[in-house]
């Protein structure tokens, strides 16, 4: 079956905005508590009006949901939380109908421990060809009681586990996520024909997860940081499965994007180029500060670092694992780092929100896609979750000290005169407690608001579907004031974001298209403000 291409063109993803669902925390739609396929299905007419192209789905399949779904059972079923295989297939012609793609998540540097390789690789014991799919070795000292390697992990806490017969094995996240021997051929084969299974119904896309992890220096040896080469970060192994996976992909028109986080531009963009991924995760743009310099200079490096190997950039604000922007934002270091995430930071929610909303205009007028992540379009802040209450391994395996990241994971508002806020039909209480005042936050209040979040981002993604010059295509810096960012796009469209505390004067337009909050009194731009204009008489093509 063809993957759909939901507006009508081969190149849908190089422009599009796509917006993910955490379908744990979207809508629920039977009533348990968590979210499910069902409930997602009913909700595609918020995402219809809201006009997005495509729906990344964190992962849905079976899983015992250690860390929320990242620790698949089986890819070829939906875990019964969320519901079943034939309502993913309806929901994916649904969807369909009303000209979004699906994206599906995979999850290919690791299994669940449930997983029947894992199970099977634990009953056959040392030495067998089961384990051969994972990386078990014994131990070091005198009685093999010490882990095989220092290697660190990418969740704090132990990178081996070791089981009954005294071997280990490796697992970079938590102990319930064994990672794969990506050196074995039956792990690549499984894995594309895991993604045939769900080309074949209908996808129009798949994102990778921890996508430069999967091969591993095949010696396991130690690893001292900044001393040696990293064993596991960006092997070059990794290009040619990526090259295979391209290959089914481009059978069925299909897209990747793929979760890159590398520092290194050029190590960044091998995966970006045209045999191989389509598109990556911005992660310099999430992580930068709200500051003019550094936007600037992080959109130039993104744009420079792209151009060579044809491929669109992405532009992301939030997903799952990170702060969401209105509490990011308002705080006084605005920048995101996994590193110096702590409870009881400071934060100013109003003037967060006046910036998020500033950043939504600037995200969507750049070149490329943008991705969405649930709830940003309602402005939800990053909940505080009572201690007994957390449920991120991340949180744990910090000891205690990293907030985790459920804050960001609350179930969505959609109904605010509606126990827990609209967010399934019945009593049951969302997994995870919704914040006091979490019903002011409710889609239903927001689509009768016209100073809303959710009222920005519809006229916002209207524009950009309707007007020419948003998407892939080439930008032009304007000369402008210190403090302000301000650009034009193809077609006379010009995006102006003053991130200086003085009210500026707009550029020479035409019209209005949009602003993220008032302008003063004279017409001018206030601070932490942004303004899309269109001018018809200058027409730029670069
Ligand atoms: C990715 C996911 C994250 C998950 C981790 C392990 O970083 O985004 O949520 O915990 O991979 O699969």
């Amino acid at each position: 079956m063809a993957a759909p291409h939901p507006h009508g063109t081969g190149d849908w993803w190089r422009s599009a905005v796509i917006y993910q669902v955490y379908p744990r925390s979207f809508a629920d739609g039977d009533g348990d508590g968590t979210g499910d396929l069902a409930g997602v299905r009913a909700r595609l007419p918020h995402l219809a009006e809201l006009g997005v192209d495509a729906l990344w789905f964190t992962p849905w399949y079976l899983s015992p949901l250690v860390d929320g779904g990242y620790d698949v059972a089986d890819y070829r079923t939906v875990d019964p939380a969320f519901g079943t295989l034939a309502e993913a297939e309806k929901l994916i012609a649904e969807a369909r109908e009303l000209g979004i793609g699906v994206i599906v998540d995979i999850v290919p540097n690791h299994v669940s421990d449930r997983h029947a390789w894992f199970r099977a690789a634990l009953a056959a014991g040392p030495g067998s060809p089961e384990r051969e799919l994972f990386h078990f070795r014994p131990g070091r000292g005198e009685h093999g009681e010490l882990p095989p390697n220092t290697w660190p992990s990418q969740f704090s806490g132990p990178t081996w586990t070791r089981v009954e017969d005294g071997e280990w094995y490796l697992h970079l996240f938590t102990p319930e996520q064994p990672d794969l021997n990506w050196a074995h051929p039956a792990v690549r084969q499984e894995h594309e024909d895991v993604l045939r299974f769900w080309f074949e119904r209908g996808v129009a896309g798949v994102r990778i997860d921890s996508a430069a992890l999967l091969a591993k220096d095949p010696a396991l040896a130690d690893f001292t940081e900044g001393v040696d080469p990293h064993p596991y970060i960006d092997q070059d192994e990794l290009h040619d499965i990526y090259r295979s996976w391209r290959a089914v992909a481009d059978e069925y028109g299909a897209v990747f994007v793929g979760e890159v986080w590398l520092p290194d531009a050029e190590r960044f963009a091998r995966y970006l180029r045209p045999d191989e991924l389509h598109t990556a995760f911005n992660f310099a743009f999430l992580a930068c500060p709200w500051e003019p310099g550094r936007l600037r200079r992080t959109i130039d490096a993104t744009l420079a670092e792209h151009a060579p190997v044809g491929a669109p950039a992405t532009w992301v604000l939030c997903n799952h694992d990170v702060t969401r922007t209105v509490t990011r934002y308002g705080r006084a270091d605005t920048a995101f780092d996994f590193a110096t995430k702590a409870f009881g930071t400071p934060t100013d929610i109003a003037l967060g929100t006046r910036r998020a909303r500033a950043a939504a205009l600037l995200t969507l007028a750049l070149p490329g896609s943008v991705y969405l992540y649930q709830g940003e379009e309602l402005g939800l802040p990053e909940a505080d979750i009572p201690l007994d209450r957390i449920q991120d391994p991340m949180h744990f395996r910090s000891g205690g000290t990293d907030p985790g990241r459920d804050g960001c994971r609350v179930p969505l508002p959609w109904t605010a005169d509606a126990p827990h806020a609209g967010f399934g039909p019945g009593p049951g209480a969302p997994w995870l407690p919704q914040p006091d005042g979490w019903a002011a936050y409710a889609a239903d209040r927001q689509a009768a608001d016209p100073g809303s979040m959710l009222t920005l981002y519809r006229r916002a993604l209207r524009l950009r579907r309707t007007t020419r010059g948003f998407g892939d295509g080439p930008l032009t810096w304007l000369p402008a004031p210190d403090g302000v960012l301000a650009f034009t796009r193809p077609g006379g469209l010009t995006c102006v974001v003053n991130l200086a505390p003085e009210p500026v004067r707009l550029p020479a337009h035409d019209t209005v298209l949009l602003t993220s909050g008032p302008l003063d009194e004279d017409g001018r731009l206030p601070g932490d403000t942004a303004v899309w204009l269109r001018s018809g008489s200058r027409v730029e093509e670069d």
